[in-house]
Formats: structure tokens, C-alpha cells, sequence
């Protein structure tokens, strides 16, 4: 089991290079080459050695004189190949580097390039710290053997050379070498099978070993209020310490493997020697012929282990492409239609829920997905504003979500302007509806960018106007360096409430015709959450003002009124509808939940004001206490 195990390793390893080439033909050719030259140069050396010891060191010594002439030739020769072997190397060298590194650039460029195009669900599969080791260190690894392929190319040329040569020399020594090569070689491919699960299991460890590092330090806030240091330094540490030991297993294999790769190339010379002195004294060779075979393996030993250094490293890449390629692989993606709604309607856009049943996928690929929504069905009428309320837990993200597309229901439709959202256009869907997410994300980067997001036509003018609508430009504009400030990761630097401000902007710069806003505001003080709607509803369409239809997710009694319509959903039905007023009177639940709410607001005001109202507290630790 086992050993089939590696040879397909072997096998896939080797395909895994096939693609390498296939993609660079043309710099591997040049490292080829390079690399051939080298060998060539190896062996004729090893001749010219073998002539200047047999056509002039020996008559020298027999003769008591040196032939000046001859040993002349034998020092340009020599030199000669030394600059071809210099040329060869250089080329070599070059083009496997060119060719490694344009391989690690590409595929780093498309991992990070799908992980853009695969759907949340996706995202939410994978933790943050597989997908930094897939683009990082799995990349790396899969292209590992690039940088010894083209040497290993060449060697084997070599090799092959040297065999004929070899025979060409005399029959007896070509056996001793027909031995050792291929005995050589095997013992590569053994070395590269025993090593194949080492390889695979400490990639694997390198990737969940990341995965905690960067799990510690994002949740470093939750670590140090918690104090959680010690537990999390020992979860870390013991991962840590697997790795380590798997990485002295793979240590451990290379000490038993390096020497006996080195020896046998010695053993051969040895043989060489023993097996050459016989044929001299028979007659069947010269002494130069001796010199050059016993010389040409003593040369040959540090080339052969250029294959042994492929084959270990191809468990290795085996081990990251596979996990590249999970990536390039993954399916899932929400492929966007060809149809563009008429960018002449610049007016609001109509929302359409029509018996959508929806579920998130299972952890377990095995296992059925729970159902979060059944039977949704409601509309946001153009121009209108419908307010989502419900319990947590009741589906309302997951609908926003529905809404600007970024998952796909199981069943039913939504419709933007009556067009289905899988039949548009990426450009479409998103220069139509835009959501203000739950929890803000801001960009390390100025409030400009964060804002603008390098949207074509969306200059400063309106980015003022966006932040004046979510009433967020009296605090930029009191930033030290206004528009050009620098709000930190994640926007550090800025208070709950000034973060969703942004992000709001950000939306509403956009000029969306429909704008999802799921609980987008709760870090807001109410008052000033209520003008933000009521602004948005009242100047729709005036300069600088989208003219959107609203979808908000709220609980607060002041925003609720502003809305046309209430949607009140309970475990991922639409339980009731109406106004506000209508429901406070016939929803017992929905009345409770208001009430309660209203209750928890007073509460919390008393006992921290809004950040509006006060100075923001020291950065990061308002996360905490805002949620
Ligand atoms: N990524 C996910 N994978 C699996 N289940 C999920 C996922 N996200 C949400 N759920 C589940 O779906 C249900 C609805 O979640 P959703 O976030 O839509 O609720 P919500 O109404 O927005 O709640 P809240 O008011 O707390 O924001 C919940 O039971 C939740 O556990
Ligand atoms: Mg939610």
C-alpha cells in the first residue's frame, strides 16, 4: 500500500514537473541546454585529464623531461572547457531560477485571483491561514524541483554519455559503470518513496501551523482580554511541535540517504581502480584511458546527486500542488450572466424574493445542510424602504446576503428589476445593489481609497457627499489630515461607529439603486441612525444622492418607522408583514422584540454613551464593548 502510494507520487511528481515544462518551454530549453553543455564539458574533461596524464605526465616521468609543446595544448584544452562549462552553468543556472520563480509569480498571481472568484460559502470553509500557506509556502513547494530540474536533465545526458563512452573505452569498465548509475539512480527512487508521506504530512503541518499563527494574532484582542495567552502559546506550540518532529523525520531520512548517495559514486571509483589496474596490465587499455574513467567518476558523483535532490523534492511539491490545485480547482464559483440592466433606469431598483429556500453547505460534505430559509417571498418596491426585523439568528444576513448575490438560493429566485441575479453581469449586479455589511470591513488604507474604492468617477465631491449622507463627514473631516488620513488595519484607528460610517459611505458613493443595509448602523448613535435613513429617503435623487431602494435590516423603533413596509421573519420564514404600526398590533413576537430592544438600548446608552458623543476610546479595545 504504501509503496503504491509513493510510486504514484513518482508518477504524479513527474506530471507535476510535465506542466512546469509545458508552461516554460522555451527558458527550460535554455537551462537544458545549459545544463547539457555542462555535462558534456564534464566528461570531456575528464578525457583531456586522462591524456594529459597518459600522453605527457607519464613520459615525462619516464624521460626525466617535460613536453613543453603537448602540456601547452593540454592547458588550452583544459581552459577551453572550463569556459564552456562557466557558459553552461551560467545558462543553467539562469534559466532554472527564470523559470521557478515566473512558475511561483503565476501561480500565486491565479491562487489569489480565484480566491476572488469563489463564493463566500467557499471562504467559509477555509480558514485564512490555508489560504495565505496556499498561495505562500504551497506555491513554493510545488515548484521547488525547478530550481535542480534542468541539472537533473543534463546529468542524466551525462550519464548516458558516459555509459557509451564508457563501452567505447573498454567493455569491462563500462560494466562497473553500468552498476554503479543505475544503482544509483535506484537508490534515488527509494530515497524519494520513503520520503514522499514525511514530505506530505509536514506541508500539511506548515499550512495548519500558519493557520494558527495568524488565527492568535487576528484574535489577539479576544487572547489578551481573556487572558488566553498561555492556552493559545500551547496550542501553538504543540502543532509547532509536531512539525518539528516531522520535519527530523524528513532530517532524519536525509542522514541515513546523503552519505550512502555520496559513497556509492567512491565505492565506484574504487572499483574502477581495481577493475582498471587488471585491464592495464593485460594490455587492454592505456593508461590515459585508466585516468580518464577513474577521473570521470570522481566528477559524475556531485552531478548524479542532482537527480536524488529532485526526486526528494518531489513529495514535497506533490504535496502543495495538490493543495494549489484545490484551490484552482474549486468549484462552487457563481459564474455571472450577460445581461446588463438598462443603465439609462437610474432611478431605484425593484427587489424581488420569490419562494426562496436557501441553505448553508454542510461542514461535513456527507452531511445535508440545515435549512436556513424556506418559502421567502416579499418585495422591495422601487423607491422604497422595507425594514427586516427578527430575532438573531432568523435569517436576516443570510437574506441581504441573498439580495446583492454573494450566495445563490437553493431554490426560487431573486430579481432585481425582474431580471433573475444569476442572469447579470458582474459590472451590473454590483453597480445596482450594494450592502453595507454586518460587521464593517475598512481597508488599510486612507479614507479616500476606503471610500472611492478607484471607482471610475467617483472624485472627491463625491466622496463628501457620500459621507455627509451617513453623517460621518464632521469626524473626517476633524481628522488630522481629512480625506488622507491613514485609518489602520481594519481601521484601528477609528471607533465602532465611525468604521460602519465609512463603510456606508463607501456604499453609498457607489450610487447603487439598491442599497442592503444589514444592521449597518447599530454601532451608531439611534438618533443619528434615523436622519441617516431619513436622509437617504428624502433627498433621493437630488445631487450627489442615489436614488435607491432600501432593504435595512433594524430594531431600533425609530428606524423601523421610517420604513414602508416591515418584513418580520422568525427561523427563516417571513412570519408577518405590514407597517409598523400594524405589526406592533397583531405580532405579539414582533412587539415583544421591539419592546425588548428598545428596553436593552436604554440600558446600554446609560451606561456608555454613543461614540458620537463621546472621545473614541484607545484603538481596538471599542470592539469589544461595541458588540
Ligand atoms: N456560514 C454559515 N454556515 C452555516 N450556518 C450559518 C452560516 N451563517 C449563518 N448560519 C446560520 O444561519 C442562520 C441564520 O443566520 P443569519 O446570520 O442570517 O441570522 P441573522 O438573522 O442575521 O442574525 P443576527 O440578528 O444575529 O445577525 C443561523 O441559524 C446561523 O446559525
Ligand atoms: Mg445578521
Amino acid at each position: 500500500m504504501a509503496s503504491r502510494t509513493s510510486r504514484d507520487v513518482l508518477v504524479r511528481g513527474l506530471r507535476v514537473l510535465g506542466r512546469a515544462v509545458r508552461e516554460q518551454p522555451r527558458i527550460f530549453a535554455v537551462a537544458v541546454v545549459g545544463s547539457v553543455l555542462f555535462g558534456g564539458m564534464v566528461i570531456a574533461s575528464a578525457y583531456v585529464v586522462g591524456g594529459v596524464v597518459g600522453e605527457v605526465v607519464v613520459p615525462s616521468i619516464a624521460r626525466g623531461q617535460v613536453g613543453v609543446g603537448t602540456l601547452a595544448l593540454a592547458a588550452a584544452a583544459l581552459f577551453g572547457i572550463s569556459v564552456l562549462r562557466v557558459v553552461g552553468i551560467f545558462g543553467r543556472r539562469l534559466g532554472a531560477g527564470y523559470m521557478q520563480y515566473r512558475l511561483q509569480a503565476a501561480y500565486r498571481r491565479r491562487v489569489t485571483r480565484r480566491y476572488l472568484d469563489l463564493p463566500v460559502a467557499w471562504h467559509q470553509r477555509n480558514s485564512t491561514g490555508t489560504l495565505l500557506s496556499n498561495a505562500n509556502s504551497d506555491v513554493e513547494a510545488a515548484w521547488q524541483p525547478i530550481a535542480t530540474l534542468p541539472f537533473a536533465v543534463g546529468t542524466l545526458v551525462m550519464l548516458v554519455g558516459a555509459i557509451v563512452s564508457l563501452f567505447a573505452t573498454d567493455w569491462a569498465l563500462a560494466m562497473v559503470g553500468l552498476a554503479v548509475f543505475p544503482a544509483l539512480f535506484a537508490l534515488n527512487v527509494v530515497y524519494s518513496r520513503r520520503m514522499a508521506p514525511r514530505q506530505a504530512r509536514a506541508q500539511r503541518l506548515r499550512g495548519e501551523v500558519s493557520g494558527i499563527a495568524h488565527e492568535s494574532f487576528d484574535g489577539a484582542l479576544v487572547v489578551k482580554t481573556m487572558g488566553r495567552e498561555a492556552q493559545e502559546t500551547a496550542r501553538f506550540a504543540s502543532r509547532a511541535g509536531e512539525l518539528r518532529d516531522s520535519l527530523i523525520a524528513v532530517g532524519r531520512l536525509r542522514g541515513v540517504f546523503d552519505p550512502l548517495l555520496e559513497a556509492l559514486p567512491s565505492l565506484g571509483t574504487l572499483a574502477v581502480l581495481v577493475v582498471g589496474a587488471f585491464r592495464l596490465r593485460q594490455g587492454a587499455i592505456s593508461v590515459a584511458e585508466l585516468v580518464s574513467v577513474a577521473f570521470l567518476f570522481t566528477v559524475l558523483a556531485f552531478p548524479v546527486r542532482a537527480i536524488g535532490w529532485v526526486l526528494a523534492e518531489l513529495p514535497r511539491s506533490v504535496a502543495g500542488w495538490d493543495r494549489v490545485r484545490r484551490v484552482l480547482d474549486a468549484t462552487g464559483e457563481m459564474p455571472y450572466g450577460q445581461r446588463v440592466l438598462d443603465p439609462a433606469a437610474s432611478g431605484p431598483a425593484t427587489l424581488t424574493f420569490t419562494d426562496v429556500h436557501f441553505s448553508y453547505p454542510p461542514a461535513e460534505a456527507h452531511q445535508p445542510g440545515a435549512q436556513v430559509l424556506g418559502e421567502v417571498g416579499f418585495t422591495v418596491p422601487a423607491g422604497r424602504t422595507v425594514a427586516l426585523v427578527g430575532p438573531t439568528g432568523a435569517g436576516k444576513s443570510t437574506i441581504a446576503s441573498l439580495a446583492v448575490r454573494l450566495v445563490d438560493p437553493d431554490s426560487g429566485t431573486v430579481e432585481l428589476d425582474g431580471v433573475d441575479v444569476r442572469e447579470l453581469t458582474a459590472a451590473s449586479l454590483t453597480g445596482t445593489a450594494a450592502l453595507v455589511a454586518q460587521v464593517p470591513f475598512v481597508f488599510d488604507d486612507t479614507v479616500r481609497a476606503n471610500i472611492a474604492l478607484d471607482r471610475p468617477g467617483v472624485g472627491d465631491e463625491d466622496v463628501w457627499a457620500a459621507l455627509r449622507l451617513a453623517e460621518a463627514d464632521g469626524f473626517v473631516a476633524a481628522l488630522p489630515d481629512g480625506l488622507d488620513t491613514m485609518v489602520g488595519e481594519r481601521g484601528t484607528s477609528l471607533s465602532g461607529g465611525q468604521r460602519q460610517r465609512l463603510t456606508l459611505a463607501r456604499a453609498l458613493a457607489g450610487r447603487p439603486r439598491l442599497l442592503v443595509l444589514d444592521d449597518a448602523t447599530s454601532a451608531v448613535d439611534p438618533r443619528v441612525e434615523a436622519a441617516i435613513l431619513a436622509g437617504l429617503r428624502s433627498s433621493a435623487g437630488e445631487p450627489g444622492v442615489p436614488a435607491a431602494s432600501i432593504l435595512v435590516v433594524a430594531y431600533r423603533r425609530a428606524t423601523i418607522a421610517l420604513a414602508d413596509e416591515v418584513i418580520y421573519v422568525e427561523h427563516g420564514r417571513v412570519v408577518a408583514r405590514g407597517t409598523h404600526t400594524e405589526l406592533l398590533a397583531t405580532v405579539p413576537g414582533y412587539a415583544d422584540l421591539v419592546t425588548a430592544y428598545e428596553q436593552a438600548e436604554v440600558d446600554r446608552t446609560q451606561e456608555r454613551p454613543y461614540d458620537d458623543e463621546v472621545a473614541p476610546l484607545p484603538s481596538g479595545l471599542e470592539l469589544e464593548v461595541d458588540r
